[in-house]
């Protein structure tokens, strides 16, 4: 097969934001216990956090960190988990049918966050609860001093703010598994309410409302015109969470889930636009696609959920092969296209639960295969978006009818230009011709190639680096010219 792109400067998209490149820790099986903090673990620092997790987050090159929850956050009363650890109360979590410990809340998660270098972001519950948890929690974190909670705070060790900006507004508000679900109007209003009073507190906070928990929810739309004209005014995102998973051995389809993926961000763009033109306002709301993965949710919709009560039992906990991570980075690929509107996202989750990064209990960590997208993006997508107009052939699909075999995108800073490119062939390679001419004699400096001859390839604790990326040699300079393999993940530079 063969593609073409052409790279000049003078197409930008946008600036690459940062936020691009959030994750996400959920009190959900063995994300934060025995994930982030194991004080019993051998390599554990003086605050019981795991080195080698924090090692690999920093390698990883997240931004954000989305905290405490995901469906978890519906049910969760912030105040369990603040002050000395032995008198914290142990909880049902009805989200995920364990128990909860509240060894780890807030303070030890901004902790966290500080030593890994991310940005906490918080969201509070308005399942279970309201407008009055929400200011409680933002006054404690947020409020300098002088006051019962700000003071409260200091008492538990953390004498500075924890100065967090992005909130969200709960979680996944439209679908009927979430404790307190709503309906969109009540869901708009008491978001509304919740964040007009929290801005009363700070209105420089950065306020996201829930959107659809996937574009095939029935309310898909309806929802968000119905949450924004209640919100429009005192919000800055609203969110877009989608998983995705190979179905039924169609492989195809599913190296092709991003086309879902930016028919989710377009129309949630155009309803927003509708719903800003219909008020006359000139603001624009961005999107917070605050949850999105490769997961097997069919696998765990079909395991029995657990009888008891467990403490971080193993859950959700989904070994990535080579095909997953190239599907994956289709998805990076569709969010870096689309940062004029995509101005924040948090890959669910950051560890152990469809990660990342995996631990065994004492033991090791390593990369699975999807840590390698990211981690190469983020670290090389830099200055602006730009779009790159590639022509490739089509293939087939069943989910999605016709789609290209090469999904690309690039990024141009002053160091040059970088190129992520993914072939979703799987009957073979890919010659991708690059027309750089804007550029004024630029040349291929280097290109980096994720992929290998089994497509259900995995990483393991005993042989973490089975999935990695590799210096791709096939490349030629005049014309510029690199072959992409069948199903691989490709990263290039020009300068
Ligand atoms: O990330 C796992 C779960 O997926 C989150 O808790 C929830 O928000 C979503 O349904």
């Amino acid at each position: 097969h063969d593609a073409r792109l052409t790279i000049d400067p003078a197409f930008r998209v946008a600036p690459v934001r940062r936020r691009t490149f959030g994750t996400f820790v959920e009190h959900l099986g063995r994300c934060v216990y025995t994930g982030v903090y194991e004080p019993d673990h051998p390599g554990a620092d003086e605050d019981g956090f795991r080195r080698d997790v924090l090692d690999l987050t920093r390698e990883l090159g997240v931004s954000t960190v989305r905290y405490p929850g995901g469906n978890f956050v519906s049910g969760y009363r912030w105040e369990d988990g603040i002050g000395p650890k032995e008198s914290r109360p142990r909880r049902l979590d009805l989200a995920w049918h364990s128990t909860e410990t509240n060894e780890v809340g807030v303070d030890e998660f901004v902790r966290w966050c500080r030593k890994a270098g991310v940005e906490p972001m918080m969201a509070v519950n308005l399942g279970t609860r309201g407008i009055a948890e929400a200011l409680d929690l933002l006054e404690y974190c947020n409020h300098p001093s002088g006051t019962a909670l700000s003071d409260l705070r200091a008492a538990n060790g953390a004498k500075e703010p924890h100065d967090i900006r992005m909130w969200c507004l709960g979680n996944e508000m439209d679908g009927p598994w979430q404790t307190g679900h709503k309906t969109a109007r009540e869901y708009g209003r008491l978001a509304a309410e919740t964040a007009r009073a929290m801005r009363m507190v700070d209105p420089g906070l950065e306020l996201v409302a829930c959107g659809s928990s996937g574009s095939t929810m029935p309310t898909f739309g309806a929802w968000e015109s119905t949450v924004l004209e209640e919100t429009y005014d005192v919000v800055d995102f609203i969110s877009c969470h989608a998983y995705y998973e190979e179905k039924d051995g169609d492989l195809g389809s599913f190296l092709a889930c991003s086309t879902d993926m930016e028919y989710f961000i377009r129309s949630v763009v155009a309803t927003a636009d509708s719903v800003g033109a219909r008020l006359k306002s000139r603001k624009r709301i961005d999107i917070s696609f605050d949850e999105w993965n490769v997961w097997y949710l069919s696998r765990f919709q079909a395991a029995e959920p657990p009888r008891d009560w467990p403490v971080a039992p193993p859950l959700l906990e989904d070994h990535y092969h080579l095909a997953d991570a190239v599907a994956f980075g289709g998805l990076l690929i569709t969010l870096l296209r689309n940062s004029d509107r995509v101005t924040a996202a948090s890959l669910a989750q950051l560890v152990n639960v469809i990660a990342p990064i995996m631990t065994e209990p004492g033991g090791r960590a390593w990369r699975q295969t999807t840590f390698h997208p990211f981690a190469q993006a983020s670290r090389h997508a830099a200055g602006d978006v730009l779009r790159v107009e590639p022509v490739s052939p089509l293939y087939e699909t069943a989910q999605y009818g016709e789609v290209p075999l090469l999904h690309a995108v690039a990024t141009h800073a002053d160091e040059g230009v970088t190129i992520f490119a993914v072939n979703r062939a799987t009957d073979g390679p890919l010659s991708l011709e690059i027309d750089a001419r804007a550029l004024g004699g630029a040349r291929i400096t280097s290109a980096t190639t994720l992929t290998g001859p089994d497509v259900y390839a995995r990483n393991t604790a005993d042989d973490p680096d089975r999935v990695a990326p590799r210096p791709n040699e096939n490349v030629e300079q005049d014309p510029m010219r690199v072959l992409l393999p069948p199903v691989s993940w490709n990263v290039i530079h020009l300068s």
